[in-house]
């Protein structure tokens, strides 16, 4: 039987549209049950339940426990944003597994600490690509962007491969025309775990990205003026790959969700009813200790692991949704946008043990008023035909900024942001720790890899410089940075 796809319409709903959307969902389930009775489907509820959608596992083909070993194929396909409508995506595929299609998001790349990971890419794509392991700590080779490798060409081959040195949660993605690869569906979840892992009744990654699609389900490629400008923001927000899912839960269940933002360039502003998250970790792995968030902003490119206890009576159903951020440059709000539904089951989840007050220890850089600090300042030229973006007024890839560091160092770093948005800027290659936002001390600490700068504002973080080599650090609104918002840190 086909793979069901869930009544998602999601064409962002704006005030008024509910009527006509719930008219919508109701003859695509007429069309969805004829399909299922004509599959010789038992179910005739006109309520199909759908699945949430869980990732397929990269099948790891090394016999040593301690190599995960893959084969991955970025090759186009199709899938269905749209019910009834086929979508023209680039998609990777799990090439190591027998019959195995690709998909959005990719196959998740589930690894152990310390385990070596061997990937063998074939590019079926027509254009040229590579891949960057998001967040990931690994030699400067490994790293999937311009100025680490020549980008593989159509129909060639590469293997990246590297130890996986710190446990959490990462993604990977081309680094190279990113804003279109990756908005054609070219990316992936990577979790590494520790031996020991929190107590929880599910670990699940949910990959949130937003896709604009024509009413043919044909993807809306070419930028706007306002895509460039604001990141492209599409009119189909995706749960891992899916509009809408829906995910069943037994009454007081414990799950740890890890969230990530592939979005060219919407924030997911999450609220999940009056529940809160417990934020447990950020990009770099797990926070000393949990804090509690009603709201969480998730930039793109960031990642934030979330423990959620679902406490709801049997049969109510709780709505995971984004909502307004001001994100700048007149951003309107047009109303929550719904992402997912959780729906209590009758059962009683078993009972865990309780979460560990302390996680980890963490040791920060050690920075003093004697410690170099550089600035990078982030500039905008809307004037232009083709809107331009600049770091410390240069601009990638003719003319980026570059900057140079010595091995060991530890230093601040100052990105003022000299625009009316937000831009969340990521280094590659290392973990920072982030001391002040837009003026204010920052009371938690956790490693970070990419940090929303707000609109004329600035954020100072301190990194020490523990692998040389070439990194990039760049704007994550991916029409920015591949519109100038770039540059290179050289450490040698
Ligand atoms: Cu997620 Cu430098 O990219």
């Amino acid at each position: 039987m086909p793979r069901v796809r869930p009544p998602g319409l999601a064409l962002t709903p704006r005030c008024g549209e509910a009527q006509n959307r719930y008219v919508l969902i109701k003859a695509f389930y007429v069309v969805l049950l004829a399909a299922v009775v004509s599959c010789g489907g038992a179910d005739t509820a006109p309520h199909v339940p759908e699945p949430f959608p869980d990732h397929a596992t990269f099948v790891d083909l090394n016999a040593d426990p301690n190599v995960l070993e893959v084969m991955l194929t970025a090759e186009v396909a199709e899938v269905e944003y749209l019910p009834g409508k086929k979508t023209s995506v680039w998609a990777y595929r799990d090439a190591g597994s027998a019959g195995s299609v690709a998909r959005v998001p990719g196959p998740l790349l589930d690894a152990r600490l310390e385990d070596r990971i061997i990937v063998h890419l074939q590019n079926s794509l027509p254009v040229a690509t590579t891949i960057h392991w998001h967040g990931v700590r690994l030699p400067p080779s490994q790293d999937g962007t311009p100025v680490s490798q020549i980008a593989v060409p159509p129909g060639g081959s590469y293997t990246y491969e590297f130890v996986a040195m710190d446990s959490g949660s990462y993604w990977y993605h081309p680094h190279l025309e990113a804003d279109e690869q990756i908005e054609r569906g070219l990316y992936g979840a990577i979790i590494i775990r520790d031996e020991e892992e929190l107590p929880v009744h599910a670990d699940r990654y949910l990959v949130l990205d937003d896709v604009k699609v024509e009413a043919n389900g044909a993807l809306a490629i070419a930028p706007t003026g306002l895509d460039v400008m604001m990141g492209r923001q599409g009119n189909v927000l995706l749960v891992n790959g899916v509009a809408a899912p829906r995910l069943e839960v037994p009454r007081g269940t414990r799950e740890r969700w890890r969230i990530v933002n592939t979005a060219n360039g919407r924030f997911f502003n999450l609220l999940l009813g009056d529940i809160g998250f417990s934020v447990v970790a950020w990009d770099g792995g797990l926070l000393p200790e949990p804090y509690q968030a009603s709201t969480l902003l998730v930039a793109p490119g960031e990642r934030y692991d979330v423990i959620v206890e679902i406490e709801a009576p049997t049969d109510s159903t709780l709505t995971l949704q984004s909502v307004f951020y001001d994100r700048g440059h007149g951003m309107r709000d047009t109303g929550p946008d719904e992402l997912m539904q959780i729906q209590v089951t009758e059962a009683v989840a078993r009972p865990l043990e309780p979460l560990p007050a302390v996680m980890r220890q963490i040791e920060l850089p050690s920075t003093s008023a004697s410690t170099m600090t550089r600035r990078f300042v982030l500039t905008e030229d809307m004037e232009s035909a083709e809107p331009q973006f600049f770091i410390n007024a240069k601009a990638w890839p003719l003319d980026p900024d570059m900057t140079a560091a010595v091995f060991g160092d530890t230093e601040i770093w100052e990105v003022v942001n000299d625009t009316g948005m937000d831009h969340p800027f990521q280094l590659h290659g290392m973990f920072f720790h982030v001391l002040e936002r837009g003026g204010a001390i920052e009371p938690r600490r956790g490693w970070k890899d990419t940090v929303v700068v707000p609109q004329h504002s600035n954020v100072r973080f301190a990194v020490t410089y523990d692998a040389a080599g070439m990194w990039m650090y760049h704007c994550h609104i991916l029409e920015h940075a591949e519109r100038g918002m770039m540059g290179v840190l050289h450490v040698e």
